[in-house]
């Protein structure tokens, strides 16, 4: 077996990571992989949207299955071009990414699948939309249509903020293309997850549902991130929650990118607000695996990632995973900026050993001439913790956390505070 692993942050480090240790004896490459990825896969200086040279990789080095991880290169077609090659590949074609890569989209399916998510209109006109805000009640989200690496959505206490906000987007242009629409939309309350569906478009196999951390303070403060850690599995995310999921969510949604002529295959992930009732509504889809949903997910999965990976890949329906006991937390830390201006440059020094069930997935590392591993990008390293409690897990990753070392280290001693709260009461 000769698996390709497109991408180059801890989500497809901890992917090779799943791949490596059910597949010992086989050829795994990463394009371009990290510092944490040369150990299990030859890294290929590749960037993870240069599609021609991909798709000559995939050629060159015979791959029989490629994975790609970031939804950047789904968005512009490389899962269409590796298969119209006649290659197996994890991921939508372009057309279904616009799940993730079009949010007008993804809510015109989710009206017309008659799925449960907040009430919204979309604009590309700025006095359209000002005076949709001026007649929404407070507070209001909004949201760039398009990718905006995870800064696109907006949540705004007040209508004055929200102008302000369509403004920026719509008028001033502050994320180019991707804010050229808008959607804006009514405030959930609840609490988040995130549930990852592997499928073939028609069926899912599930993977045990995480909690993001979004914000960049303790205590769900300060500004969004891309993620500074989670869970999972969420005691809140019941087998009856999940399976409501699957019924309500996933499978309204996939048919209904079916009969909108844009299939999809891969890995959907459904944003869900949990009101407190225990009602999931959409939050937003996504179309690939989360980042760093994907560090706690997959250590929990103990064998048939790489069986249910290539059947999805062939078109067939996704073969059932075997899960772990157990609990997972993964702590990031971020580089001193993150998330507005990251700076590189600064040596990182690891713990020469580690506690027993932890893993370190690299993300933004690069390692220089003379061997120093140094900081590279806003999210840094995530530290998973796999144990056979939440609370022991919450503690090893914490710890472990804190062992790292790197000048600017920003990283969150909370990860899980909502479960622990949970387990408490
Ligand atoms: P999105 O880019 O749509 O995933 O939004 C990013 C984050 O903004 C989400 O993870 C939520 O924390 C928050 N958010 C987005 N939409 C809403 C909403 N309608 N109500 C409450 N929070 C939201
Ligand atoms: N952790 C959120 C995401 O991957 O979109």
């Amino acid at each position: 077996m000769r698996i390709l692993v497109v991408g180059s942050g801890g989500r497809e480090h901890a992917i090779l990571h799943a791949l490596r240790l059910e597949n010992p004896d086989a050829a795994l490459y990463a394009a371009p992989g990290n510092p944490g990825t040369a150990p299990l896969a030859a890294n290929l200086p590749i960037a993870a949207d240069d599609i021609d040279r991909i798709a000559d990789a995939a050629d060159a080095y015979a791959i029989d299955l490629v994975v790609i991880g970031p939804e950047a290169p789904l968005a512009i077609g490389l899962a269409d071009r590796l298969r119209a090659e006649g290659r197996r590949v994890v991921g939508p074609n372009a057309a279904a990414a616009q799940v993730e890569a079009s949010k007008a989209f993804s809510k015109r399916l989710m009206q017309k699948a008659g799925i449960r998510t907040a009430a919204s209109a979309t604009f590309t006109d700025l006095d359209l939309a000002l005076a949709y805000v001026d007649s929404h009640p407070e507070p209001l989200v909004v949201k760039a249509s398009g990718l905006a690496a995870g800064k696109g959505a907006v949540v705004c206490a007040t209508r004055g903020e929200a102008r302000d906000t369509v403004r920026a987007m719509l008028g001033a242009g502050i994320f180019g293309d991707a804010g050229r629409t808008v959607v804006i939309e009514a405030f959930l309350e609840g609490e988040e997850i995130s549930v990852l569906a592997l499928t073939d478009g028609h069926d899912v196999t599930l993977l045990p549902a995480a909690q993001d951390h979004k914000r960049l303070g303790a205590g769900d403060t300060g500004p969004n991130t891309g993620g500074m850690g989670a869970y999972a599995p969420v005691a809140l995310a019941t087998h009856a929650l999940l399976e409501r999921t699957r019924r309500d969510v996933l499978r309204p949604m996939l048919a209904a990118l079916r009969e909108n002529g844009t299939p999809f295959s891969g890995i959907l992930y459904a944003g869900l607000m949990v009101d407190r009732d225990g009602v999931p509504s959409v939050v937003e889809f996504n179309c690939r695996l989360g980042d760093p949903e994907t560090e706690v997910v997959l250590p929990l999965v103990e064998s048939g990632l790489s069986d249910c990976f290539l059947a999805i890949a062939e078109g067939r329906a996704p073969t059932p995973l075997r899960l772990r006991d157990g609990a997972a937390v993964t702590t990031v830390l971020a580089a001193a900026g993150y998330p507005d201006a990251p700076k590189k440059g600064a040596a990182i020094t690891l713990p020469t050993s580690l506690p027993e069930g932890v893993t370190i997935y690299h993300a933004g590392t690069v390692r220089d001439a003379d061997g120093t591993l140094r900081v590279s990008g806003g999210r840094v390293l995530a530290v998973t913790a796999v144990a056979p409690t939440f609370a022991e897990a919450q503690r090893r990753s914490r710890e472990t956390a804190a062992a790292v070392q790197f000048d600017g280290k920003q990283y969150r001693d909370d990860i899980g505070w909502r479960e622990a709260a949970r387990l408490r009461a």
